[in-house]
């Protein structure tokens, strides 16, 4: 017999390698207790979170929280079914509403996960005559969609605008094309060139999907995202976005103007078959959701916490993934990863959780230590924040 796990073996290895040193095993750390968007207990003490999609610090709020409590008492625990069978209560469709006032779009569709929203969007428009030219640091739920799909997959160079429009050009005219973006990349916190981008695609026929999850509620006029803040959300036919990060919950959705958008609701798998979100769940989104649309001052803060730290770490001599601040993620590169997790250790044990980051999730091989803020950071925790970073620094040779 084949064991089936032994693709694993160099794996295991590299993880037996890391921890015989003793470090304390990056991903797998408790949350005791959370106090706040900001603040939790790990191993004991009090720990500064930086390393959360919560960027507007939505998990406590108290109306958002009375919703859920409410919507648990009225409907009870789950739906126990589809969206398309038992599983649509009147909370769906409220989220559903939240979400097309949010975007000012004709149609929102709701989805167990993020993921599962481009599982299915992606999977059930795109088929396997069908082109989708995708970016090729696209997020996991990108890659496996358009499997699911079985289009023909054409990637391109990161936030490359000229390899965007050779790809474009080289597929038949005729054929079915679909243009994968996101706002924000997550793993070194960069914005795409998505005016030019959209612009090209347009221009070559296709249509296009962009991933806002990392940007939504933050970036943007009103907190539609990176389409909105650069002018062309008008020109994308669909937005993907999630409620795991600005929005504080769980659960993912689609935003679309295209007239037939509905039928997705009949055709698409990752819809169709899973149950719905609890009651509570949506209930938390929609109160969320149209709290984000009355939030900029908020947003305005957690720009200037993401230029203060971003500018902060600079001084201290760390490396960044990006020149300037772009999004509420600050990726800062580790040369190796034994480095990267003894890094991760020390702020740690200094009092702060930020996100390890390893390929395959990171670009070019890189190893990361992710920061991202939160809208309830105050201006102090950012100064701890930085403290504890040269403490760390210093200690673990990455900093001199
Ligand atoms: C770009 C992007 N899209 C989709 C998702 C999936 O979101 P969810 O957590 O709701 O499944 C993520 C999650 O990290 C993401 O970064």
């Amino acid at each position: 017999m084949t064991d089936l796990f032994s693709k694993f073996d160099p794996l295991i290895q590299q993880r037996e390698e890391l921890l015989s040193n003793g470090v304390t095993d990056p991903f797998n750390l408790v949350m005791e207790k959370v106090e706040s968007p900001t603040v939790a207990i790990c191993n004991g003490r009090r720990t500064i979170l930086l390393g959360t999609y919560n960027y507007m610090g939505m998990t406590f709020d108290p109306d958002v929280v009375a919703a859920g409590h409410k919507a648990l008492d009225e409907f009870g625990s789950g739906t126990t079914g589809s969206r398309v069978l038992n599983g649509t209560y009147a909370g769906h469709r409220a989220v559903e509403r939240a979400l097309k006032d949010f975007y000012a779009m004709d149609h929102a569709m709701v989805f167990s996960t993020g993921y599962q929203a481009n599982l299915g969007v992606i999977s059930t428009i795109a088929g396997k005559d069908d082109y989708i030219i995708l970016d090729i640091d696209s997020h996991a739920s990108i890659y496996d969609g358009c499997a699911l799909g079985n289009a023909q997959i054409v990637p391109f160079r990161h936030n490359d605008i000229e390899a965007l429009e050779k790809r474009l050009k080289r597929i038949p005219p005729e054929a079915g094309k679909l243009v994968v973006l996101e706002g924000v990349y997550s793993m070194l916190g960069d914005v795409a060139p998505l005016q030019e981008m959209v612009a090209v695609s347009k221009a070559n026929g296709a249509m296009v999907l962009v991933d806002e999850a990392h940007s939504m509620g933050f970036i943007g006029e009103h907190g539609r995202g990176v389409a909105e803040a650069q002018g062309v959300i008008d020109d994308v036919d669909f937005i993907i976005g999630t409620f795991s990060k600005s929005v504080g919950t769980v659960g993912g959705f689609c935003v679309s103007n295209h007239p037939k958008f509905e039928i997705l609701r009949l055709v698409c798998r990752p819809y169709v078959f899973t149950a719905s979100l609890p009651p509570s769940v949506v209930a938390t989104a929609a109160t969320s959701i149209r709290k984000l649309m009355d939030s900029a001052g908020k947003r305005e803060h957690l720009w200037e916490n993401s230029k203060r730290l971003h500018a902060g770490l600079r001084q201290l001599g760390f490396k960044l993934g990006t020149e300037e601040p772009q999004s509420a993620i600050i990726a800062v590169i580790m040369p190796d990863l034994e480095t990267g997790a003894a890094m991760w250790e020390a702020l740690l044990n200094e009092g702060l959780y930020v996100n390890l980051a390893r390929p395959p999730a990171t670009p070019a091989g890189m190893t990361l230590l992710r920061c991202s803020l939160c809208a309830l950071h105050s201006e102090e925790q950012v100064g701890e924040v930085l403290t504890m970073f040269a403490a760390a620094g210093r200690a673990t040779g990455c900093i001199s």
